[in-house]
């Protein structure tokens, strides 16, 4: 066997025990019977820990370190073993003492949290938070970073972004959509009504897998379930399963959240099979993941062209609840801008003031420049500043989302980055394919995936974000695309108002 045959076989094998354990989370998430959890989070850390032995074994190091200087290589199989070097090397830098310190102390920050969160009460998610920020102090200068502690752990979520960069993509949020938003919610808001009469669960069901297979998600290779959260998860490019949740008296939560997680099922099953376990095989990162899932959900999904082409379909489902409606009513009534306390129900703008208050927050918290103690007050004033709302209490303001108690920062940002990508690839896409838009009011998807497939999906990891981006359009993230898409899709919508 060849050196570079052995790496891909040890890789493969890693991903064996990582796809097997994903496969225990899924089940934990959708099928799991409640009394199965404390055997299931024993069976998961055995699996954890022999993944983690096999990811930062001597054996595979002394592997990397005789295929870094082969020459017999090509291109793709040299960025695949320079990938894995250094993921090898990261890894390599944390000692079994620190990853069980940190491990422990998520469990009792998320302990901590889920009873604040529950109390309305900061002051018991505190003390551990405190904590978990110390050691993820000390993560960042394990990791190693240039300019910015929090440049360490944004490396992690999405190579080469920086503090600096982000810092940057906010200035532009501020200066342009923050007014742009204030002028949209001065004036009235176009019903929601229509979407919140009785829609029966199951023909929901059906209408979800029927987007789904219009999109192009193979069932053969996937499936979809019911969770509490939707979520993708996937073992290899045939086994992609998406999750969606269904709201009898809310119609939109269902369409889009199963959009938005088969934009994510798309590109696990577009990622090429013959690169399975390598880093050819894998997504770049949670940006570029997130992009492929809002430019469905949003770019293609809230367009009035999109609704155009399902509305016959969906009233096929509801003739009674939609008898007087049309495709334009369902259109407005999914696209109202609103501020709001909650991120998760946020609208596709104000969305990003919500992750801007959380990168603020957690760089000011990296600099030493406010401590945890003083996080709500932050927070509430930043929630004035931006969406102009008071937040009532701690469990509907900074106790809201689970991420700090994972440990995770320097994570949001991937959220505003998805949509900022998604809306200048998909200027591309309608550049690169001029009936496209015609296309999509015919229910017709298949150019735009095919597009996705061969600019985005087929390259795996190839290239960073960054360099993606570029070859994919042209230039680099560039924020004026999201911000033209806002203006004429939303200018429209309000100016009759
Ligand atoms: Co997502």
């Amino acid at each position: 066997m060849s050196l570079y045959e052995e790496y891909k076989t040890t890789l493969q094998r890693i991903t064996d025990v990582n796809f097997s354990a994903a496969l225990l989370s899924w089940d934990q998430e959708t099928y799991m019977p409640a009394g199965g959890a404390e055997l299931r989070a024993r069976q998961q850390a055995t699996l954890a820990g022999i993944s983690h032995e096999m990811t930062t074994s001597e054996a595979l190091g002394k592997l990397l370190d005789q295929l870094e200087n082969e020459n017999s290589l090509d291109e793709k199989q040299k960025a695949n073993v320079q990938q894995t070097l250094k993921d090898y090397r990261r890894a390599k830098k944390y000692s079994r003492a620190f990853v069980e310190e940190l491990s422990a102390c998520i469990s009792e920050a998320f302990n901590a949290w889920q009873e604040a969160k529950a109390k309305s009460d900061f002051k018991i998610f505190a003390p551990k938070l405190k904590k978990l920020v110390e050691l993820k102090r000390k993560e960042c200068e394990l990791l190693g970073y240039k300019e910015h502690a929090l440049d360490a752990l944004l490396e992690l979520h999405e190579p080469g972004l920086t503090t600096k960069d982000v810092e940057l993509l906010y200035n532009e949020v501020r200066s342009e959509l923050v007014p742009f938003v204030k002028n949209i919610i001065s004036k009235p808001l176009h019903s929601q009504d229509l979407l919140h009469i009785s829609y029966d669960k199951g023909k929901q069901w059906d209408f979800s897998v029927h987007i789904l297979k219009q999109m192009g998600f193979d069932f053969n290779y996937g499936r979809q379930d019911i969770s509490v959260h939707p979520f993708t998860i996937n073992f290899g490019a045939q086994d992609v399963r998406v999750t969606t949740r269904i709201d009898e008296f809310n119609l939109s939560d269902c369409i889009t959240g199963t959009i938005h997680e088969g934009g994510h099922a798309l590109y696990e099953q577009g990622l090429p099979n013959s690169e399975y376990g390598l880093p050819s095989g894998e997504a770049i990162s949670l940006g570029i993941h997130e992009s492929q899932s809002r430019l469905w959900e949003n770019n293609v999904g809230r367009s009035l062209s999109f609704w155009k082409g399902q509305f016959s379909e969906l009233k096929k489902s509801f003739p009674e609840q939609l008898k007087n409606s049309t495709a334009e009513d369902i259109f407005s009534a999914i696209n109202v801008v609103q501020p709001s306390l909650i991120r998760i129900n946020a609208d596709e703008l104000t969305y990003h003031f919500h992750i801007m208050v959380r990168f603020e927050l957690e760089k000011a918290l990296f600099e030493n420049k406010i401590q945890v103690e003083e996080i709500p007050a932050f927070w509430n004033q930043r929630y004035k500043d931006y969406l102009g709302i008071d937040v009532p209490k701690d469990s509907e303001g900074c106790l809201q989302d689970v991420h700090w108690s994972h440990g995770s920062f320097g994570y949001f940002p991937t959220y505003s980055l998805g949509s900022f990508y998604a809306a200048q690839f998909f200027a591309k896409a309608k550049k690169d394919i001029p009936t496209l838009e015609k296309e999509i009011e015919s229910g017709n998807y298949s150019s735009l995936l095919k597009w996705l497939r061969e600019n985005i999906h087929q390259y795996g990891k190839r290239y960073e974000a960054k360099e993606l981006c570029e070859r994919v359009t042209g230039e680099k993230l560039n924020f004026n695309y999201f911000m033209e898409y806002a203006k004429e899709k939303y200018g429209k919508l309000y100016s009759d108002k």
